[in-house]
């Protein structure tokens, strides 16, 4: 293990109803002016905004709304809401959605309270926020586990970057299984494999060795894989979702990475390709991880090995290492094609990108077991069409 520091800020309120069991408690400690923020309208067909929105009036709560977050959330969206926390003197935000309204008002919380530009401050003079207006995270898409960390993911659509900003961390979340029920059968799948993707990714991290980290995410991946299929099986198995919100967050709230530092290297180059094409995370991820694994197996072979026997459960019996870890990456790309994600960039639509451009604005992590070069994701993003 490596030396690691863990405090966990985030109160988590899981289970069916637990908007109705912990908000009223949770409102009591806030102040009166809300900014009630979400995405493009789907918690007005299901019933969650008004069941919300009747838990805020009881509370005697005013309400702005801030809403039409749309995917892959921009900076200036983060502007239009930091503008209204601003003009209506916002006490506290409740984030209502999946990882991009989660995302979003992470750093609206900030810029409410900085005349400071937050993009220059974070990326060029590398500083971060200190004050924030508090927050609480309705979850209603699992996938993103964006409510249990303080990184935000935004698109600044001038500067073509998909990247992160460090903003608050929710003083709560609530994760209820039955709100995510109305999600759209492809977000539960791309949610789902960015759940996977968030455990690999820390997986391929160092040291190396397994540790307890590891062991753990290996269960995480294991729970992944099976309620993905079983909820592919019978859409309403709420047990099966309830699994796939708990493994979600578990992928993000720091518990795997303890001990590790992390890959990351398919994340910064799907963030790329979402800079350039707006196109949907998870799938993104799809597209690009048996691609980019291929390029990384002689690196990685020690742990895509034991990948291939604790998740995929592959009989080592005659078979080395390399043929291991070829079979973990067969079966990654098998897994992918059974739940119905894409296979290539044609698939999800993206016919043409600056493949280059994308390739050289992306991040090289430091955590990845292979050093790849701005050349070979080029390579890597030209096998992915
Ligand atoms: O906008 P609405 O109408 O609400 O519809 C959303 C949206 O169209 C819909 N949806 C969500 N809950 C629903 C529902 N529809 C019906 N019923 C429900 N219960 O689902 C669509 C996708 O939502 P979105 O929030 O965009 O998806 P996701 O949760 O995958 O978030 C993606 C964003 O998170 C970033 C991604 O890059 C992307 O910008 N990420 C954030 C991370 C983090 N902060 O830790 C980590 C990830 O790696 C990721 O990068
Ligand atoms: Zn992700």
């Amino acid at each position: 293990m490596n030396e690691f520091n863990y405090r966990y800020p985030v109160t988590v309120h899981f289970g069916e109803k637990s908007a109705a069991k912990n908000l009223p408690a949770e409102l009591e400690k806030v102040g009166k002016n809300v900014l009630l923020a979400y995405g493009g309208g789907s918690i007005k067909r299901n019933g969650i905004y008004d069941e919300l929105m009747t838990l805020l009036t009881a509370a005697g709560k005013t309400v702005t709304e801030f809403s039409g977050i749309m995917s892959n959330p921009t900076y200036a969206k983060v502007q239009e809401g930091a503008r209204l926390a601003k003009d209506n003197c916002v006490d506290f935000i409740l984030a209502v959605g999946g990882g991009s309204v989660i995302d979003c008002c992470k750093v609206v919380s900030a810029q409410a309270k900085t005349e400071a530009d937050l993009w220059e401050m974070e990326t060029v003079a590398h500083k971060t926020p200190t004050e924030f207006i508090p927050m609480g995270a309705v979850v209603t898409a699992f996938g993103t586990g964006a409510e249990m960390n303080n990184g935000a993911v935004i698109t600044n659509t001038e500067k073509r970057v998909k990247g992160a900003l460090w903003g608050a961390y929710y003083d709560f979340a609530i994760l209820d299984p039955a709100y995510t029920m109305t999600m759209p059968m492809s977000q539960v799948i791309s949610g789902s494999f960015d759940a996977l993707s968030h455990c690999m990714e820390t997986y391929m991290g160092s040291p190396r060795e397994s540790n307890i980290s590891d062991e753990i995410n290996e269960a995480v991946q294991r729970s992944i894989i099976k309620n993905l299929r079983k909820t592919l099986e019978n859409p309403q198995d709420i047990e099966a979702r309830s699994e796939l919100l708990w493994a979600a967050a578990m992928g993000e709230n720091g518990i795997l990475k303890l001990g590790k530092i992390t890959d990351f290297q398919a994340h910064m180059l799907e963030h790329q390709l979402g800079a350039y094409t707006d196109c949907n995370h998870g799938q993104g991820l799809a597209v690009i991880h048996p691609v980019l694994y291929r390029h990384m197996l002689p690196e990685a072979a020690p742990q895509f090995a034991r990948l291939a026997q604790n998740v995929w459960g592959i009989d080592p019996a005659g078979k080395s290492e390399c043929d291991l870890a070829n079979a973990f990456v067969d079966a990654l790309a098998t897994f992918i094609k059974e739940v119905g994600l894409p296979t290539t960039f044609a698939e999800m639509g993206i016919a043409e990108a600056d493949f280059k451009a994308i390739a050289d604005s992306t991040v090289l992590t430091a955590g990845c077991c292979k050093k790849f070069t701005k050349e070979e994701l080029y390579e890597v993003l030209k096998e992915c069409i």
